[in-house]
């Protein structure tokens, strides 16, 4: 049984290829936030996050760099550290496969395993994915001309032959669906755990687990031609990591942890870690992890953000430009775990330009300015609420009560968005109130709104912790509360009955907690470009488009102003193949000029003398040293060739489409 008062939860251990990217950041924040949220409750922690440094994948990408493979890895590992370090990633323990306490384990484990018979000698011939350092299976229809691709990863597999030894992962393929079965949340979301159910239905062979023509791994015992699979060097550090087959005065230490409440991954590695690590653990007679979660990929364009694409968002670059809390709540809570998302620095920037700046730090900010006009700095608790204030307090215990339900599924983009309904409740009560006026006509009232707004901040700051350490401590100290992490000390179950009975003192030196990220101006948007630091720019992907219904309100819509305009001068543009710079008649509104990638599309002739739909309201931005003030509107047809977006008839230039 899992312990109550603790939580042991995990991360992959990465590949130490190269320094870490924004996937690897994202499962890192996961276990993060799932430990911070345990802590807030009261619980006792183990966060264990590393590195996996053995097999051939390491060997290779040494040698590529012409260094041993312990010098290559001793590399990259700093990285790892800094970047955990700069998003306030606060783990326990980092493990590294090449310690030496993590080897002798995996030895000991193999030994277990071989002379209670889950182990033995054979011959492996087949196919094997490197990059992926599995063992791939290939019917053989699939094997037309040269080596089959992987079915994962699509690379090139290579032919091996060689004597292994093998894992008895056929004799477990019952007891696994009979676990499955009766642990229906052992695989977070359910879509994953039925496509392990039916991975394991559809048969299972036994597993190699060692190499002889790899050299860069853990010596076989007994046995030095081989090494050990990187896979049952690797999956063990989940457990040797807390002290697993070290001694009687570890194994107290194992025993407190184990099993593990929670493992994170990407769902590249769910068979390793829903099927062979499950039977590796019952071969061992250990019982499971009560929950691997298994999140999607954090996309560019159509394919997975990864080293060896090279197609990577430098996570350092992103916490230089806008700080690690608001990176962390925009990964958190526009990222949605159960499916894969495509990263847009647009998106990133707008979330903390409005959710972050606008509707929480400028809440604080007016409280607190406000409040300081009318020298109000020690704010009371009411003993009668007004009818809104007490609404306010309800929605707040009912918040509270969803926000935990959610992220104890580890649905942390749903808790924040469930959050953040609150947080636009409380700015319309403020507003609704109109307190500036309540200052002069009725002081009570006004320091019951004030009351009110802080006890409400004071929630939504603890809520938040998890995700935004350090800002909400920022927010909290404008109000000077005081507060705890302590064992058994419940925070989230109290906020849940509080009878908003504080006294904050206001601390009016409070500086603005978010700031508005300045809109890029980009320079030839039509040519979207992945820049890598390595090219010296900024490692930031430019926009695809999302695919998620993403609604918006009328009135965001009406922000939009659309206007009808003709096409007067076409000329094109030297530094660019793609764009036209156009000037456009809109009538009484004016000429204007208007960049426009559309070169490949239309001839000059044919744009002349068009009437189009035009963006009136976009903010004017810089392009090939041209200004371009509104956007012309087309549609692409099945070849990629722009439409014009016109109106049915002729309409006066100047004429608002509504
Ligand atoms: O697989 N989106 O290491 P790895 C989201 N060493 N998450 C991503 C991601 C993306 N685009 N890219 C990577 C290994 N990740 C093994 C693990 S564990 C015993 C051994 C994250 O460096 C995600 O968690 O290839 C994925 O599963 C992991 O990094 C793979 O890291
Ligand atoms: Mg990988």
């Amino acid at each position: 049984m899992a312990h109550r008062d603790r939580f042991y939860v995990t991360t992959p251990i990465y590949y130490v290829t190269a320094k870490p990217h924004l996937g690897s950041l994202y499962s890192t924040l996961i276990a993060d936030v799932a430990a911070r949220w345990q802590k807030l409750q009261g619980k006792k922690t183990f966060f264990l996050t590393g590195t996996d440094e053995h097999g051939q994948k390491i060997a290779q990408a040494a040698e590529a760099a012409g260094k041993d493979p312990k010098t290559f890895v001793d590399h990259f590992v700093p990285a790892y550290k800094t970047v955990w370090d700069e998003y306030e990633i606060a783990y326990d323990y980092f493990v590294r496969t090449t310690d030496h306490n993590h080897v002798l384990a995996v030895q000991k484990w193999i030994r277990k395993l071989r002379e209670q018979g889950d182990i033995y000698k054979s011959v492996y011939t087949g196919w094997y994915c490197t990059s992926d350092e599995a063992f791939v299976t290939v019917e053989e229809n699939e094997i037309h001309t040269g080596s089959p691709l992987c079915p994962s990863c699509g690379r090139e597999t290579s032919y091996i032959s060689e004597e292994s030894y093998f894992f008895k992962l056929s004799a477990y393929q019952d007891r696994l669906l009979e676990y499955y079965k009766s642990h229906p949340h052992f695989i977070t979301p359910k879509e994953r755990l039925n496509e392990v159910i039916s991975f394991v239905q559809s048969g299972l062979k036994d597993l190699s687990i060692s190499r002889t023509t790899v050299k860069w791994g853990i010596p076989f015992p007994d046995d030095e031609k081989h090494v050990v699979y990187v896979w049952a060097d690797a999956l063990n550090n989940y457990i040797t990591a807390i002290g697993w087959g070290q001694g009687e005065q570890r194994e107290e230490q194992f025993n407190q942890w184990w099993p593990a409440d929670l493992q994170v991954m990407g769902k590249d590695i769910i068979r390793f870690h829903a099927v062979y690590w499950p039977a590796f653990l019952m071969a061992s007679g250990l019982p499971l992890p009560k929950t691997l979660l298994v999140h999607g990929w954090i996309k560019v364009g159509d394919q997975k953000m990864s080293k060896s694409l090279g197609n990577v968002v430098d996570p350092q670059v992103l916490y230089q430009k806008y700080g690690a809390d608001p990176v962390r709540y925009y990964l958190m809570r526009h990222l949605a775990v159960t499916q894969d998302s495509p990263f847009h620095i647009e998106d990133l920037e707008k979330a903390i330009g409005s959710e972050l700046a606008n509707d929480l730090g400028n809440l604080l900010n007016r409280v607190i300015v406000l409040a300081h006009k009318y020298q109000l700095t020690e704010v009371g608790p009411h003993e009668v609420l007004a009818e809104q204030a007490l609404a306010l307090r309800n929605d707040c215990w009912d918040m509270v009560e969803e926000y935990g339900q959610h992220m104890n599924e580890y649905m942390m983009h749903i808790a924040l968005g469930r959050l953040w309904r609150y947080i636009n409740q409380v700015n319309s009560y403020f507003h609704a109130n109109e307190p500036w006026k309540l200052a002069k006509t009725d002081p009570k009232l006004f320091e019951q709104v004030i009351s009110s707004t802080c006890h409400s901040l004071h929630t939504i700051a603890l809520l938040l912790w998890p995700v935004m350490p350090k800002k909400m401590e920022e927010l909290l100290s404008a109000l000077s509360v005081q507060w705890q992490l302590a064992p058994q000390h419940n925070i989230v179950e109290q906020l849940k009955t509080s009878r908003w009975n504080h006294t904050f003192i206001l601390q009016p030196s409070t500086k603005s907690l978010f700031e508005k990220p300045e809109i890029i101006v980009k320079e030839e948007p039509a040519e979207e470009t992945v820049n890598s630091p390595e090219n010296g720019k900024e490692a930031i992907v430019a926009g695809t488009p999302n695919n998620n219904m993403n609604y918006i309100a009328i009135d965001d819509f009406t922000k939009v102003e659309l206007i009808v305009g003709t096409v007067v001068e076409c000329v094109t543009v030297d530094k660019s193949d793609k764009l036209y710079r156009l000037q456009i008649d809109f009538g009484d509104k004016g000429t204007r000029q208007i960049l426009s990638g559309v070169r490949q599309s239309f001839s000059q002739d044919e744009l002349i003398g068009k009437q189009g739909i035009f963006v009136f309201n976009l903010k004017p931005r810089a392009m090939v040293g041209f200004e371009s003030n509104g956007m012309m509107l087309f549609a692409k047809d099945e070849n990629g060739r722009a439409i014009m977006a016109t109106v049915g008839h002729h309409v006066p230039n100047g004429t608002k489409i509504t």
